[in-house]
């Protein structure tokens, strides 16, 4: 089975998980700068960006994906969301400077973010209308270069909002990794990814007791 795999922070988390469910990763350890690793006992992880991860899975050329659910709320697509692993949790949040006024006045406020669909959605159902602008990266500069009233992103440990002169003004959403899974696959292989699932199941109840 082919399984895409979100690079980075998440990657680390996940390879621990597939260890502590006894599968081998000695090739995911020792990877160098292959993007196509064997582990467990047939199965092949595929190194790729988040919102990549979804485009193969729905594509049908991987069967199985883990990535944020950051990513799985911004991009959508036709797949099942089987599991939450636990790993690689945060939340989205609105933010923004340290005593600012997003919710003062009637004027319509401009919010930055790389999430444009989760914050359309979030002002939306606050029946809120503000301007979005699109923000790459490095959001928190939006508000102190007065670009933006707020930001729409993710917070982890709240450093560098803190770092920054920035406060949360609302928590959107929690996030955490979980797995997909194509929905041909899903009939196709059934046994073998409720195999997989099942394994990696147990592993992130155990660490929850
Ligand atoms: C993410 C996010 C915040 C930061 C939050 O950025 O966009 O900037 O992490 O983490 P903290 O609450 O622990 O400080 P990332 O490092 O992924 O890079 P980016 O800014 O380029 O998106």
């Amino acid at each position: 089975m082919k399984i895409a795999l979100t690079k980075g922070r998440l990657e680390k988390d996940a390879v621990a998980l597939f260890e502590k469910a006894g599968m081998d990763v000695s090739a995911l350890r020792d990877k160098g700068r292959r993007l196509i690793l064997p582990f467990g006992d047939d199965l092949q992880a595929m190194l790729a960006k988040a919102p990549d991860v979804i485009t193969y899975v729905v594509h049908g050329v991987c069967d199985l994906g883990i990535v944020g659910k950051d990513v799985i709320m911004e991009h959508g697509g036709r797949y099942f969301e089987v599991l939450d692993l636990g790993i690689g949790r945060c939340h989205f949040a609105l933010a923004g400077k340290k005593g600012g006024d997003f919710y003062v006045g009637h004027g319509v406020k401009t919010v930055a973010t790389k999430y444009t669909e989760v914050t359309r959605r979030y002002f939306e159902s606050k029946g809120q209308n503000v301007d979005i602008i699109k923000i790459e990266g490095s959001v928190e500069l939006a508000p102190l270069l007065n670009l933006a009233d707020g930001i729409v992103d993710i917070v982890e440990t709240g450093k560098t909002l803190e770092e920054n002169g920035l406060e949360e003004y609302s928590h959107i959403a929690d996030i955490s990794a979980r797995v997909i899974v194509n929905s041909v696959s899903m009939k196709l292989k059934k046994q073998r990814i409720e195999e997989f699932i099942n394994r990696l199941g147990e592993c992130v109840l155990c660490s929850k007791l």
